[in-house]
């Protein structure tokens, strides 16, 4: 039996307990082993069948020899991070959706992770339920990844795609995004690039092994784009999405990385991805262009990765540790109003 504590009953946790239920015989063949939800940690009451699985007390979770892996979907940085350090220092691998965390803190967790001789999984952070993280390391390790380019944020393009195909207004389009458990806790994060910023900066560490800070990096969002900007770009045969790109500047690490509001044109690779659909260009030198494409958000595409990430863990017995990147503390990111 392989046991796991869910930290946080939100959308994301909830749903990981939902997967895991439902494809219990699939995963349990998968694994080789049954994977049980023992312990959730959450601070609100909840009426549910498995309410005696609820703990306020991390130290039940921390303390329990035979909880293994646990998984982080409280977002945010503390005590996320705290909670994220202390499972790991007590040999638990540790599973998360959390990019925030991720974005900030990624390199040292990996580091822990490592010297614990256990894993730390993200594959959730980015892309909801899109593959991306270990196709990034692992299926194109062999390139040199140029360039990548992508719509990361559900929340933003559901807005847009509103606001384009039926003129609704930004703010019902953002109520519409939150009901549907799209939109972060503050969907500020969403509607100003923050949330795909931690994206891009997770998806640059990977590519290019450097920590890339999000607060260095250029990041508007949303929140002025206006039904009349959404006409004329209609009136240009293009789209407005919001991108979040890091291009390879050379050899030392050193990225172009910018957050914005752009005009696609509607025969872009791009263009046509709507709705709450995220799309990830990925420019290697041998493969070109591949692009990955799915649901950026919501409750089960992204409890979907996380219990993947579980799955790998469990499988792994011991440690993969082979994600990794380097955080020297220095800025790699180039300031674009310094280059042609
Ligand atoms: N709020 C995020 C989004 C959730 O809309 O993309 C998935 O990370």
């Amino acid at each position: 039996m392989i046991n796991i504590a869910v930290l946080g009953h939100g959308v994301v946790g909830s749903g990981v307990v939902e997967v895991i239920e439902t494809n219990q015989e699939y995963i349990a063949k998968n694994v080789g082993d049954n994977v049980y939800v023992k312990r959730i940690l959450d601070l609100r009451d909840f009426d549910v069948p498995y309410a005696d699985k609820f703990t306020k007390d991390y130290a039940d979770i921390l303390n329990d020899p035979e909880i293994s892996i646990v998984v982080e979907v409280m977002g945010g940085i503390n005590p996320a991070y705290d909670f994220s350090k202390a499972a790991l220092r007590h040999q638990k691998s540790v599973v998360t959706s959390n990019k925030e965390l991720v974005a900030a803190k990624g390199a040292k967790l990996l580091r822990l992770a490592k010297e614990n001789n256990v894993n730390y999984y993200f594959e959730a952070s980015v892309g909801g339920g899109i593959p991306i993280i270990r196709p990034l390391h692992s299926c194109l390790a062999a390139n040199q990844i140029d360039e990548i380019a992508g719509i990361l944020n559900g929340t933003s393009n559901f807005i847009l795609t509103k606001m384009i195909s039926e003129q609704m207004p930004f703010e019902d389009a953002l109520k519409m995004a939150q009901a549907l458990g799209y939109a972060e806790k503050n969907p500020t994060a969403d509607v100003d690039g923050h949330d795909a910023c931690r994206k891009i900066c997770i998806l640059a560490s990977l590519a290019y092994g450097k920590h890339i800070y999000p607060d260095s990096v250029p990041t508007q969002g949303i929140g002025e784009i206006t039904l009349e900007d959404v006409d004329y770009a209609e009136s240009n045969d293009c789209v407005i999405k919001l991108i979040g790109r890091v291009k390879k500047v050379d050899e030392q690490g050193h990225v172009l990385c910018m957050v914005s509001p752009a005009l696609l044109h509607k025969q872009s690779q791009l263009a046509g991805i709507s709705d709450v659909f995220n799309g990830i260009l990925v420019r290697g030198n041998a493969t070109g262009d591949v692009v990955f494409y799915g649901r950026g958000a919501g409750k089960l595409p992204t409890a979907s990765a996380v219990v993947a990430d579980v799955i790998d863990v469990a499988k792994a017995k011991g440690t993969t540790a082979a994600l990794t990147w380097e955080d020297d503390g220095v800025n790699y990111v180039v300031d674009y109003r310094n280059t042609r």
